[in-house]
């Protein structure tokens, strides 16, 4: 990314502040970063650490004539190669759906001929509102490159999806559009599970887990930021699909794992899903009542096919590299080592899932990596910044399966 030019708006809201950190990741990777704040962003960041962290003047709303003598506007919008909104605000993408000017951020919007990409961020119904998916929808057509919203916890307390991607994916995705993304899994596939598996006890009963899918979809995202062909199964979650990435939706670990062998050939799979280990050994046809089984039920299950040891045991179609998740709440390593071993897997991905940890259905996770060579312990992350981690690696090890086989 040396040497590219990135006009950056920063929109009102609290995420505003992520863009000190993504201004400063540009900047270590040689990226010339000009700056626009808007009215709002300035009630979350100031103009001086902005300007000091992109080494530059920050432009806004006070752009004087002599700046407008200068530069001018137009300008401004022309000599970036790309123009990312961050966040974008529910109001700024309804004022570029419109094609609205009337403010120096907007002007520039109107004023390019360059790609924009947006990283919308705002209350979960805000962004569920009919009228912002109308102008969602409508700036999609018109070309404008989206990165988030993410689920998760919002500042106003609110759960949904409406948080601002993080600057690790922003930067991923100003990678891909300025054509300076490394793609080392192009032309490979990838095969990824995630989410949990519903098991059906009766038409309106079953079992689960609380598993939310984001580690799972935080992989697709990050296989299709390398490049990949990628196939998702997911069982039921409430966050959204993966752009770029099949999505195939199961809902039962016997579906799931038909969809899987569907969906082979694949270079590298990845079992993220927590599947279900039973299931209803028979499901019942009529919803039970509790008044035909005294005080006590008594549910009889059955044991699930496991889906990781079955893909890793398959012959000629088994992916190169195989890679597992190992939960646990207790004994973390010893657990993850003996699974590795009994599922055949390549690589085993062991996280504490102890409810503490916060890693079950949060944003970060703290991971460690078993491989033959021995166990690798991870800082903590996020779910995504493991993901595209993990995806490197596995990228790495493709080359030097494949130099080994030549
Ligand atoms: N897995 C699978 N199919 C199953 C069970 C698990 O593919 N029926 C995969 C998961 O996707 C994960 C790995 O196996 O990659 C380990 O899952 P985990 O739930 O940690 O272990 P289990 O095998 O279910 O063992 P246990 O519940 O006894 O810890």
């Amino acid at each position: 990314m040396q040497g590219k030019r990135v006009l950056l708006i920063v929109g009102g809201g609290i995420s505003a502040y992520k863009n000190l950190e993504l201004v400063r990741r540009l900047k270590e990777r040689g990226v010339s970063v000009r700056t626009i704040l808007t009215k709002g962003g300035a009630e979350f960041v100031t103009p001086l650490s902005l300007s000091v962290l992109s080494e530059g003047k920050v432009f806004t709303d006070l752009f004087d004539l002599k700046d407008e003598a200068e530069i001018g506007h137009i300008r401004l919008s022309r000599e970036a190669e790309l123009i990312v909104v961050a966040p974008t605000t529910a109001d700024l993408l309804a004022k570029m759906a419109h094609g609205l000017a009337d403010d120096l951020a907007t002007a520039v919007l109107l004023a390019t001929d360059k790609r924009v990409l947006v990283a919308p961020a705002m209350n979960v119904r805000m962004w569920q509102h009919v009228a912002t998916r109308r102008n969602v929808a409508r700036l999609r057509e018109d070309g404008i490159a989206f990165v988030g919203p993410n689920e998760g916890e919002m500042a106003c307390g609110e759960y949904g999806p409406g948080r601002m991607a993080e600057p690790g994916e922003i930067i991923d995705a100003i990678a891909t559009l300025l054509g300076a993304r490394a793609v080392p899994l192009a032309g490979r596939r990838v095969l990824i599970t995630s989410g949990p598996t519903q098991e059906p006890i009766d038409p309106v009963r079953y079992i689960a887990n609380r598993s939310s899918g984001k580690q799972g979809h935080a992989l697709a995202r990050a296989a299709a930021a390398l490049g990949a062909g990628v196939t998702l199964v997911s069982g039921p979650v409430a966050i959204a699909d993966p752009e770029g990435v099949h999505v195939v939706k199961v809902e039962t670990a016997h579906e799931m794992l038909a969809a899987v062998l569907d969906a082979l050939p694949a270079d590298i799979a990845i079992c993220a899903a927590a599947v279900a280990d039973w299931r209803a050994a028979d499901e019942a046809i009529h919803k039970l009542k509790k008044q035909n089984q005294g005080g006590e039920t008594i549910l009889k299950l059955a044991q699930n096919p496991d889906i990781l040891a079955t893909v890793a045991g398959l012959g000629a179609n088994r992916p190169r590299l195989v890679i597992g998740f190992a939960a646990e709440t207790e004994n973390l390593i010893a657990n993850a080592t003996a699974k590795h071993r009994a599922k055949g897997a390549d690589w085993m991905v062991a996280n504490d899932v102890w409810p503490g940890t916060g890693a079950m259905g949060g944003d970060h996770t703290q991971v460690h990596l078993v491989t033959p060579a021995g166990v690798e312990d991870w800082p903590p992350m996020s779910k995504y910044e493991m993901a595209a981690r993990l995806l490197a690696r596995a990228s790495e090890a493709l080359q030097t399966l494949r130099s080994a086989a030549e």
